[in-house]
């Protein structure tokens, strides 16, 4: 939003004409963040101790506990997920288990946003998209499950209110207000965490939309009409950030991570930008002549559910540059999330449009490489800004500027070009998919923890 004149303000984007400009006095503020943090409260709400977020991964122990005492195919059916290190529950249960003077004080908890949230209003509140990243919702009827924190020995109370996503669920009180220069009284919408806020940002709001989105994760996301499962809890299976509406995502721990990780390695003492590291990876054809790249630098959610993955480079040759190297981490980080397209096909979750989003949508090279893994001609939108993009949509219906979420994405969302995938590229990358897919499984052995 843009000041136009004293208590006016200007919503736009860059797909729009002045003409379009919507003028409003009706503000709201919406929150977007890192999904499945744990921020521990005392009686006071001071903070206990620093966040463990989301790709820490030290709660195996924990996931293990609650398989042990509820069965994994309970936690699935209370809470249409499996038990996973990053999910919020387990490490308050290993604050719980290594920090015990410290739990004595644990009256509440909030995720990040939400305790920013806090911090501007004096409430604690969280939407239903973030709640379900928690393992306490109750997923398929959008309220915390009551059973599961019984089983984790965790009281109701500890737990923020819950909400929709466009629903106001706190004002700006003076305090935030002071903080930070925003009207004391202005509503708050419920908001969501990133991936959900990045999907309305991009319009993936119904089914058969689909977005990859490459920013230090990649996640692979499909708007739903009902909570749709793997039985395997490969796939994320969370409430949407629109009202009656689920989503399925895969994940990838170390997407945009690897290109940074591999970048940071390979440029000696000078510097290396991403831009010359990308026009190296041009120069060489797709397949990367033999080179694979499997990106476990943080283990892997999807489809492995292995925090101990450990990642790998191989097929190298002496002939082979920095470009050969560069292309590879670009490919495999495409091909694991390849394997949450193929996981969509095994649960009959419909495709229809796959749209980009985050830094993987930013680079020629890597919006093809996608083109021809996916095997989908993919859209590239106008606007690009993510989950804050998403946040400020869910506040504007918040606001009532527009009567819903699909109605303001289809007021804002425009599809700037598409992408086609290169038959012969397609084949290749088909193969290259085939040999990508027997790593894993060669590479467990090897792992840290066996
Ligand atoms: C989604 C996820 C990431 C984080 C970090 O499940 O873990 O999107 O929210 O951005």
């Amino acid at each position: 939003m843009a000041r136009a004149a004293p208590g006016r303000f200007w919503w736009t984007t860059p797909a729009q004409s002045p003409a379009q400009l919507r003028v409003s006095t009706n503000l709201c503020a919406g929150l977007a963040g890192q999904m499945h943090g744990a921020v521990l409260l005392d009686e006071t709400d001071e903070v206990l101790r620093p966040a463990l977020i989301w790709c820490d991964q030290r709660t195996q122990a924990q996931c293990d506990w609650l398989n042990s005492k509820l069965g994994k195919r309970k936690i699935i059916e209370l809470t249409c997920n499996p038990a996973l290190t990053n999910f919020t529950l387990t490490k308050l249960l290993w604050v719980r288990d290594n920090e015990p003077e410290l739990w004595k004080h644990f009256r509440r908890m909030l995720l990040p946003k939400d305790y920013v949230r806090f911090r501007l209003s004096g409430e604690h509140a969280i939407d239903v998209a973030e709640a379900s990243g928690t393992l306490m919702l109750d997923v398929a009827h959008r309220r915390w499950s009551e059973e599961m924190m019984s089983a984790a020995g965790l009281p109701m109370s500890t737990l923020p209110k819950v909400f929709e996503s466009p629903d106001v669920c706190a004002r700006i009180s003076e305090a935030g207000a002071k903080h930070t220069g925003l009207k004391a009284g202005t509503p708050i919408v419920a908001g969501a965490g990133d991936q959900a806020g990045g999907a309305v940002g991009m319009g993936i709001v119904r089914a058969g939309t689909v977005s990859a989105t490459i920013g230090t994760s990649g996640v692979v996301f499909a708007a739903t009409d009902n909570p749709a499962m793997d039985p395997q809890g490969r796939v994320h299976t969370f409430c949407h950030a629109v009202p009656g509406r689920w989503h399925v995502m895969g994940v990838t721990q170390a997407a945009g991570l690897s290109l940074r990780w591999i970048r940071d390695l390979l440029k000696n003492s000078g510097e290396l930008s991403y831009d010359q590291l990308t026009r190296e990876a041009a120069q060489v054809p797709p397949g990367s002549d033999g080179v694979l790249w499997a990106p476990y630098l943080m283990g892997e959610r999807t489809p492995h559910l292995d925090p101990s993955a450990r990642a790998t480079l191989t097929g190298l040759a002496a002939n082979h540059s920095r470009g050969h190297v560069a292309r590879a981490v670009l490919e495999g980080v495409t091909f694991s999330l390849n394997d949450t397209f193929s996981l969509f096909d095994e649960m009959k979750v419909p495709v229809r449009n796959v749209r980009l989003g985050g830094g993987g949508a930013r680079s020629d090279l890597w919006r093809q490489i996608q083109a021809d893994i996916y095997g989908y001609e993919i859209e590239i939108l106008a606007a690009e800004e993510g989950a804050a993009y998403g946040a400020a949509l869910l506040a504007g219906v918040g606001a009532s500027w527009w009567a819903s979420v699909e109605e303001a994405c289809d007021a804002v969302v425009k599809v700037q070009k598409q992408v086609k995938p290169d038959a012969s590229a397609v084949a290749t990358m088909k193969q290259q998919y085939e040999k990508y897919r027997r790593l894993y499984p060669a590479l467990k052995p090897l792992s840290a923890r066996s």
